[in-house]
């Protein structure tokens, strides 16, 4: 550890006597280009803009997957989430596999310090037989939410905005309605959208109370279901935003982080926590205006085009994180190393992927990160990564649509643009070209065969280091463990409500 970082850690330990909490808040579907600090027009983001203006915004900051499941478990491992298996695409309340109980997660490696652990909102790492990939069996004391993303069940005749809005679509008909759990337990079924967020607010505030009046560092995991379709919003936020459903959604989600801040200043915890805010992919254009904002990015969801997969992100913590912007190579693999380095905590004896953030968050130093791989929603040894990020230089081996990116005018987002391969590949300057526009040849960039050399060689040697843990996705789904609140009932899956 250097003496500088040191310093701040022996500062705030011997000042408060007591070890950093951490907040880690992840946002669904959300855009590079959706937050009002990231410069959206219309978008209503006070709170977390006050983070943003208040701590540390990432201008070059990657999630792992233009998909769900996978990204989150890069964030909760610090690794690329074909060693743990979760790929391809995402889980289904019925899988069979969910995140291997032996990896192991922010959660686990905080709690041997003492922390107390709680997750909020959306897992999507599994549930499986008897709940076994629920968050209180990976490290987390508590847990409220509902397992998976809240269109994996019917919600045609569900009410997502007051006073009788249905959502929007019909989302996962045939599947079991979508459960709100606490703990193991599932407590209502389907769950109602409109306390959705501010049951959420109020296990968050107790959380936190708690720990701080027990003097007990915390841990807090939320990861939201906003911005993620079907777009909904209790009472203080409906109609409230100047963007429309989402634009409401998005408010709804922001009164959440403003009440994280108030609880964190009311309980005195403020100056002693860190949170981190991100999101788990890019936005899903085919929902239109309904679906999120890549900003100047290339497509979206589903895509390994830079709207894929570069997010907003945010450290924020007063008095120890300088507020500015930073244009460093980071990533969510790098929470993991970074919350053992600022706790203490042993890091797990796996290869990891990540790179502690430290100096680059307290004193805006150069990142460790040099390089950031892209794999599709379907890894395979026989593809690999479709992209590779090299300082400030992007090589796509492969390109390809996605329907979750369909409807934007760029044709290479389209759906009907099918795998293509690129020897050799396409590269990008995203310095000069953030929006991938204009590949480098000989005419633009002399350097070309030595960076394209250098490029092959970081890429076989990551590769050399990868080794592909069991899908446990293709592990499949049994309908039987989809959870329902009436286990016995008939005829499943309509039966199951509570
Ligand atoms: C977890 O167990 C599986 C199956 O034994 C093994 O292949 C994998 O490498 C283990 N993962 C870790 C992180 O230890
Ligand atoms: C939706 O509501 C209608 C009218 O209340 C009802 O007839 C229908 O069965 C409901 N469908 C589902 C899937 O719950
Ligand atoms: C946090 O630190 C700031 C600046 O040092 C101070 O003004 C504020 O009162 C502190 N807040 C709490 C809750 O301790």
């Amino acid at each position: 550890m250097d003496w500088s970082v040191l310093s701040v850690v022996v500062l705030f330990t011997t000042c408060s006597a007591s070890l950093p909490n951490f907040i880690v808040i992840f946002a669904d579907d959300l855009g590079f280009g959706d937050l009002g600090c990231y410069g959206h027009p219309t978008s209503l983001t006070p709170h977390i803009d006050r983070l943003a203006a208040n701590g540390l915004r990432f201008t070059d900051f990657y999630c792992t997957s233009p998909v769900c499941s996978p990204s989150r478990a890069s964030l909760l491992t610090g690794r690329y989430q074909t060693r743990s298996g979760i790929y391809p695409g995402v889980l289904y309340p019925g899988s069979r596999g969910g995140l291997p109980l032996n990896e192991t997660t922010i959660a686990e490696l905080l709690k041997p310090l003492g922390y107390a652990t709680a997750a909020v909102g959306k897992w999507h790492l599994g549930v499986g037989p008897n709940g076994m990939y629920l968050p209180t069996h990976q490290g987390f004391d508590q847990y409220l939410g509902i397992p998976y993303s809240h269109d994996m069940g019917p919600c045609w005749n569900l009410t997502c905005f007051p006073p009788d809005v249905k959502c929007f679509g019909l989302c996962d008909i045939g599947t079991v309605a979508v459960p709100l759990m606490h703990q193991d337990v599932i407590k209502k079924q389907p769950v109602n959208f409109l306390d959705l967020e501010s049951s959420y607010s109020n296990f968050v505030t107790d959380f936190i109370s708690t720990s701080a009046f027990s003097n007990q560092p915390f841990f807090l995991y939320y990861p939201s279901h906003h911005t993620h379709y079907p777009q909904y919003a209790g009472p203080r936020a409906a109609g409230a935003s100047l963007r429309g459903p989402f634009g409401d959604a998005l408010l709804e989600f922001d009164n959440t982080v403003g009440h994280i801040l108030d609880t964190l200043e009311k309980t005195g915890t403020i100056n002693n926590t860190l949170i981190f805010f991100t999101a788990d992919n890019g936005p899903e254009l085919m929902r239109m205006s309904r679906g999120g904002n890549a900003g100047p990015l290339k497509c979206g969801k589903g895509t390994t085009y830079e709207g894929g997969m570069r997010e907003p992100a945010i450290a924020f913590w007063p008095g120890v994180i300088t507020p500015g912007v930073t244009h460093e190579l980071a990533s969510t693999l790098d929470i993991l190393p970074t919350i053992a380095r600022l706790s203490g905590a042993r890091l797990p004896k796996v290869q990891l992927d990540g790179v502690d953030m430290t100096e680059l968050m307290l004193r805006h130093g150069k990142s460790k990160r040099a390089t950031m791989m892209f794999y599709p929603t379907d890894p395979s040894e026989k593809y690999s990564m479709f992209a590779l990020r090299l300082d400030k230089y992007k090589a796509h081996f492969y390109t390809r649509g996605a329907t979750h990116s369909g409807t934007v005018p760029d044709q290479d987002c389209q759906v009907f643009s099918v795998l293509k391969a690129h020897d050799p590949p396409l590269i990008f300057d995203l310095e000069s070209d953030p929006t991938e526009n204009y590949p480098l040849s000989l005419d633009n960039e002399h350097n070309l065969h030595s960076l394209l050399e250098k490029i092959l060689e970081v890429k076989a040697r990551f590769e050399a280091s990868m080794v592909f843990g069991e899908s446990q996705i293709l592990k499949g789904s049994d309908p039987g463990l989809a959870p329902c609140c009436t286990p016995l009932c008939q005829p499943k899956p309509s039966c199951c409500q509570c």
